[in-house]
Parts: C-alpha cells; sequence; structure tokens
C-alpha cells in the first residue's frame, strides 16, 4: 500500500511537472487509463521488424528465421530492436478441428511454436497478427472474434510475445468491446503479450485504448511515399498527449529502406518517428539493405530519443509555411528538436526557446545527432539552413 501511495504521488510530481506539454483533460485520466492494464509492457515504444511494409502476403518460416538471424548479425538487436512480428496471412484458411488457429502448412510447415523457439534462441520476441473480425484484411485467415479466449491461450501456448490486432470484417461493432475483448484475454491467457491495437484511428482510440492496450493505431496504413509519411506525421501529432509510458499513439510502421522515398526523406521519417515515441518496427527487408538504410536506423542518438524514459510524445510547435520546428521534454532538463523543411527549396529555419519550452535566457549545449557533433553554448534560438525534405535533430541540454 505504502508503495502504491508513493508511486502514485511521483506519478503526480512527474505530471506537474510536465503540465505545459500535456492537455488538462487528457492529463486527469491518464493515471487511472494506465492502471488499467498491467501488463507491464511498452515502458518505452516497441522497437522491432514486421513483415508487412515489405513482403505482404509472401511470407514463410524460412524468412522469419532469416530475419532473427539478420536482426543480430546485423546489430540491430542490441540497439533494441527485439521483436519480430509476423503479420497477415500467417494462418491456415480454417481452424483446426478444435476449432484453433493453426499455421499455414504449405508456409509454416515447421509450426509456430518451433518458430518461437527459433526466434527466443536468438534472444529475440516474436510477434503474431490476428483480426477483430469474423476474417483477417486478407481474408485468407479467421479472425479472433468470438474466439479472443481461445486464441489468446494458443498464441500464450506457442510462445507468442506480441500481437497485432487488426480491425477488417468486424460485423459492425464498435471497436471498444471488440478490442477490451482481446485485452482481457491475453491478460488471462498466461503469458505477458504486447497489445497493440489496429483499428486504424477510427474511434479515436488514443482516448480510450491506454486501458486496452500497449500501442494503438491513429491513422490509416502508411504508404512508401513523401506524401502519405508527412500526412501520417500530421495526423498523429494531435494525440501527443495520451501518449505515456505503456501506451503509445502508433502512427504505422517504418518505410526506411522500403525503396520509394529519398535518403533524406526517410531520414526525417525515422527522425519524426522517433521524436514522436512512435514505435519502430522496421518494414524492410534488413537481409539486404542498403548501408545508408541500416545508418539510419542504427543511430543511437536518434533512438535514445525515442526510448527516454520521460515518454513524452514531441510534437509540432512552430510551423511557418513549409519549415516546422516539432521538439518534446527528455529526462534530465534536455529537449529534442527537429528542424523539418518540408519545402521543395533549401530554407533557414529558427527555432525559438519559447516555442520549444526553453527560458529564453537558458544557455544550451546543442548535440547534432545525425553529424554527432556538440555546439556549445547556443542561447535564445536555433537556425540552421535544412536541405529540401530533410531535417536537423537535436538534444538540447542546458547548462
Ligand atoms: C497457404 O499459403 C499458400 C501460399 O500463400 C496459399 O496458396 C494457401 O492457400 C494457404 N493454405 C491454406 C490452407 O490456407
Ligand atoms: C557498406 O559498408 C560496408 C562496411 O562498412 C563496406 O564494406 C561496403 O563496401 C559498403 N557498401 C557499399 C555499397 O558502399
Ligand atoms: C528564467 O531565467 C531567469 C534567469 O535565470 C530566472 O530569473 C527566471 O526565473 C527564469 N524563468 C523561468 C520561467 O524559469
Amino acid at each position: 500500500m505504502a508503495g502504491k501511495v508513493t508511486f502514485c504521488a511521483f506519478v503526480l510530481v512527474l505530471l506537474s511537472t510536465l503540465a505545459a506539454a500535456i492537455r488538462p483533460s487528457a492529463r486527469s485520466s491518464t493515471v487511472a487509463r494506465r492502471a488499467a492494464l498491467e501488463n507491464g509492457l511498452g515502458r518505452t515504444p516497441q522497437m522491432g521488424w514486421n513483415s508487412w511494409n515489405h513482403f505482404h502476403r509472401n511470407i514463410n518460416e524460412e524468412i522469419i528465421r532469416q530475419i532473427a538471424d539478420a536482426m543480430v548479425d546485423t546489430g540491430l538487436a542490441k540497439l533494441g530492436y527485439e521483436y519480430i512480428n509476423i503479420d497477415d496471412y500467417w494462418a491456415a484458411y480454417d481452424r483446426d478441428s478444435q476449432g484453433n488457429l493453426a499455421g499455414n502448412a504449405s508456409t509454416f510447415p515447421s509450426g509456430v511454436t518451433a518458430l518461437a523457439d527459433y526466434v527466443h534462441g536468438k534472444g529475440l520476441k516474436l510477434g503474431i497478427y490476428s483480426d477483430a473480425g469474423t476474417r483477417t484484411c486478407g481474408k485468407l485467415m479467421p479472425g479472433s472474434l468470438g474466439y479472443e479466449d481461445q486464441d489468446a491461450k494458443t498464441f500464450a501456448s506457442w510462445g507468442i510475445d506480441y500481437l497485432k490486432y487488426d480491425n477488417c470484417n468486424n460485423q459492425g461493432i464498435s471497436p471498444q468491446p471488440r478490442y477490451d475483448a482481446m485485452s482481457k484475454a491475453l491478460l488471462n491467457s498466461g503469458r505477458n503479450i504486447f497489445f497493440s491495437l489496429c483499428e486504424w484511428g477510427v474511434d479515436d482510440p488514443a482516448t480510450w485504448a491506454g486501458g486496452v492496450g500497449n500501442s494503438w493505431r491513429t491513422t490509416g496504413d502508411i504508404k512508401d511515399t513523401w506524401a502519405s509519411m508527412t500526412a501520417i506525421a500530421d495526423k498523429n501529432d494531435k494525440w501527443a498527449s495520451y501518449a505515456g509510458p505503456g501506451g503509445w499513439n502508433d502512427p504505422d510502421m517504418l518505410e526506411v529502406g522500403n525503396g520509394g522515398m529519398t535518403t533524406e526523406e526517410y531520414r526525417s521519417h525515422f527522425s519524426l518517428w522517433a521524436l514522436m515515441k512512435a514505435p519502430l518496427l522496421i518494414g524492410c527487408d534488413i537481409r539486404s539493405m542498403s548501408n545508408e538504410t541500416k545508418e539510419i536506423l542504427s543511430n543511437q542518438n536518434v533512438i535514445a530519443v525515442n526510448q527516454d524514459g520521460l515518454g513524452v510524445q514531441g510534437h509540432k510547435v512552430q510551423q511557418d509555411g513549409d519549415q516546422e520546428v516539432w521538439a518534446g521534454p527528455l529526462t534530465g532538463g534536455r529537449f529534442a528538436v527537429v528542424l523539418w523543411n518540408r519545402g521543395s527549396a533549401q530554407a533557414s529555419i529558427t527555432a525559438s526557446w519559447w516555442s520549444i519550452g526553453l527560458n529564453a535566457s537558458t544557455v544550451v549545449d546543442a548535440h547534432v545527432l545525425w553529424t554527432d557533433e556538440i555546439t556549445s553554448a547556443v542561447q535564445g534560438e536555433l537556425e540552421e539552413t535544412v536541405d529540401s525534405h530533410a531535417c536537423k535533430m537535436y538534444v538540447l541540454t542546458p547548462k
């Protein structure tokens, strides 16, 4: 009991210090919503890989094993990428004679348990996919609507660590009861399973999903284009105040390395996702990624912003046409800042201390994250020239 009181007091102190960053309406209910989901997972945004953005339906157990190998061999695992998540199309068309989900016998012949053992043997975790409807989005797998307890127990018995739960063929039933049923089923499954809601933001999940899941999609699917990525960043920004340790806004998985954007656009994509405390779920084929892709996904300075213990989602604090400043607080009184040029020509961007939330007289050291340089004794504002569709990202440490 004493521990609980101390914890609550600590949370209140923490929240009051963050008053500027968190809207009052969200703040009052945050503690209560968090308490409802007691799986202890997602204290920082989840990191890993998912099969969908690159492979779509063309997956099999060999690919998943090789991705797990590559995660370790490329050094990505050491940087925190731990979940290997299988998306749609892993299961057989029908449930088995006991009504259980079963892996597709031709593409996953060894079975999911063997795959989980393999992935666990690499020090990684295995995620899987189902749908809060009668069939998944691809329609070639059963959904879990009405089978929540049975499927959660099946996943637990296989050694699954993470469930992405989609929203197709939902019979017109509103999301909350459908996602709540699976949340409870997972909590009762006998295994601690990360719960990733994927209802595409249709019912404003940020406002209710904190007590249901560890992350919730805020938008429709990302496409591997600059237009899609930028639009999704803006939509996700609206819900910034609802994110925090245990429950994160999810603007969908990374497209870095899939070929539809330039290197600078992918660098912006990764920087913004990191600042927004979005899940960092790689969506490319890491077995054959380019050096540029690996360099972006492996930047420890940027990953550290995403994984910062304060868990406050950075947001857009300044906009002047296509020139934007996004920022948010970090532990130790520090701030993360992104100068983002969304325009078609090089431009100068100035981030003022007042928009970031710093006292005008404060002097900081500015760590330039992508070049790993330190600029000492900066005061009042940060002004830089930024190339088209590029960004500059900083951590500011008050002296
Ligand atoms: C298994 O996957 C293959 C390849 O995607 C597909 O053609 C087949 O229909 C699936 N089998 C079942 C039983 O779902
Ligand atoms: C990628 O990086 C590796 C190791 O740093 C290097 O040996 C290789 O030549 C690079 N490949 C290309 C295409 O630049
Ligand atoms: C800003 O800094 C000045 C000088 O250190 C200090 O007197 C003032 O209280 C600070 N204001 C805020 C809002 O922290």
